[in-house]
Formats: C-alpha cells, sequence, structure tokens
C-alpha cells in the first residue's frame, strides 16, 4: 500500500480558498468540508492526508518531518524567517501587509513610536528600513484594537478586504508587501515521496491555469 503523504492545511481563510483548489485539481475533500471539530482527515480516491493546523505550527509541524507538504500564507513563512522549500505559490489567500492606525496618526512624528502586531519582524525590518527605532507590543489576533484603545500608536497587519479596517475606522498609511498562499514541502519527504509531492503539485498547477 502506499504510504499516506500528510498535508498541514492553515485553518481559516486558508482553509476557505484551498478547498475549492484542491478540488478543482481532482481531490475529494468532501470530508474537510463535513469537518466537525475532526482535525485529520484522509482523502478517499487519493493517498493525502490532511490536518487542519494553525499557520505558524505548519513550520514547525514540516521542520519536524511530523507533514510532508504545507499550505501555509507567505505571512506566516516571512515572520518566521522559514527557509522550507517552497514549491508553489497558489495565488489564492492574497493580502497586504499594511501600516494603519487611527486617521489623527502622523507616520512623520520623530516621537518614538509604539506599534501592535501579530508580526514583530516584519515590523522590526520594515522599521530599521526606515531608520525607525520602534517598540513593539507582541498581539495574538484582533489587533486593530491596539490603536482604538490607546494600547499602540499604529498597527502592522494584514487586510484582505478592507473590511476590518473600514469598521472600526482605521486608515492605511503604508503597504509593506503582498501576501498569498504557499506550497512549502519538507525537503527530505520530497526526496521519499518525490513522485506523490509532484503529482499533486502538477495537478494544482493545473487547478490554478484552469481558475484564470
Ligand atoms: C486578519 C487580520 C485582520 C483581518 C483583516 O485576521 O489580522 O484582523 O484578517 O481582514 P479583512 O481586511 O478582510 O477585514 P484573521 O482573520 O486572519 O484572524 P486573527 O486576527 O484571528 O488572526
Amino acid at each position: 500500500m502506499t504510504e499516506r503523504i500528510k498535508i498541514a492545511l492553515t485553518k481559516g481563510r486558508v482553509e476557505k480558498q484551498t478547498l475549492p483548489l484542491l478540488e478543482v485539481a481532482g481531490l475529494n475533500v468532501d470530508p474537510v468540508y463535513d469537518k466537525q471539530r475532526r482535525l485529520i482527515f484522509d482523502l478517499p480516491d487519493d493517498p493525502y492526508t490532511i490536518i487542519l493546523a494553525k499557520g505558524p505550527d505548519v513550520s514547525t509541524y514540516l521542520s519536524n518531518g511530523a507533514v510532508d507538504i504545507g499550505i501555509v500564507g507567505s505571512d506566516i513563512l516571512a515572520e518566521q524567517q522559514d527557509d522550507a522549500y517552497e514549491l508553489l505559490d497558489l495565488g489564492i489567500g492574497k493580502c497586504q501587509f499594511i501600516l494603519a492606525s487611527t486617521p489623527d496618526f502622523n507616520p512623520k512624528s520623530t516621537k518614538r513610536k509604539v506599534i501592535g502586531t501579530k508580526y514583530p519582524h516584519i515590523t522590526q525590518e520594515y522599521f530599521a528600513k526606515r531608520g525607525e527605532d520602534v517598540e513593539i507590543i507582541k498581539i495574538e489576533g484582533s489587533v486593530e484594537l491596539a490603536p482604538l484603545i490607546g494600547l499602540a500608536d499604529a498597527i502592522v497587519d494584514i487586510t484582505e478586504t478592507g473590511t476590518t479596517l473600514r469598521e472600526n475606522n482605521l486608515k492605511i498609511f503604508d503597504y509593506l508587501r503582498e501576501v498569498s498562499t504557499r506550497v512549502v514541502v519538507n525537503p527530505m519527504s520530497l526526496k521519499q515521496h518525490r513522485n506523490e509531492i509532484f503529482d499533486l503539485v502538477d495537478r494544482l498547477e493545473g487547478a490554478i491555469k484552469a481558475k484564470s
């Protein structure tokens, strides 16, 4: 029997946009749609097992050999300065890294700024390039709250539709870089399961072309 290839798929936004693409690639992902509280799914018609994971954990599973493939946002990979082997940009889950705050924020102010973010490395790198020393406060979620409750002067976060910023009366002051969903692989798995992994990549490339 063929050994199953384990794919860590990031829960939430990435999962929602990746499942339809996997379907176009010909994979039967019905068990994942019907997941309830389950986390591991053997796909019925292919040698792949999907494991739902938190984004920052995908690299941990990959580097420890617990999974063979990861499907994760480039925001997470960039923040983790991860050298995981990237095989494919799925061209979905497109977001932007932004600097945002309340409309009265002055990005040119020389006062040492306090920045709230889930992405301290990206934030540090951005301000270092501008020659600015800032205080960074790491926040785990709902980063938009930080300038609203007086925790930070501004935030560095990702935005997709812009709805969260708009509904909280926050303004974008700068665009840092683009984000999209990537397929990454454990190099050891690539050696051991080259055919199955490249078969999946070929099918995903076909699905991306079919969609466009
Ligand atoms: C991200 C980000 C924003 C939101 C923006 O959070 O941190 O809060 O999405 O999306 P929008 O521009 O479409 O409104 P995510 O949904 O990944 O959840 P989290 O804060 O729990 O990490």
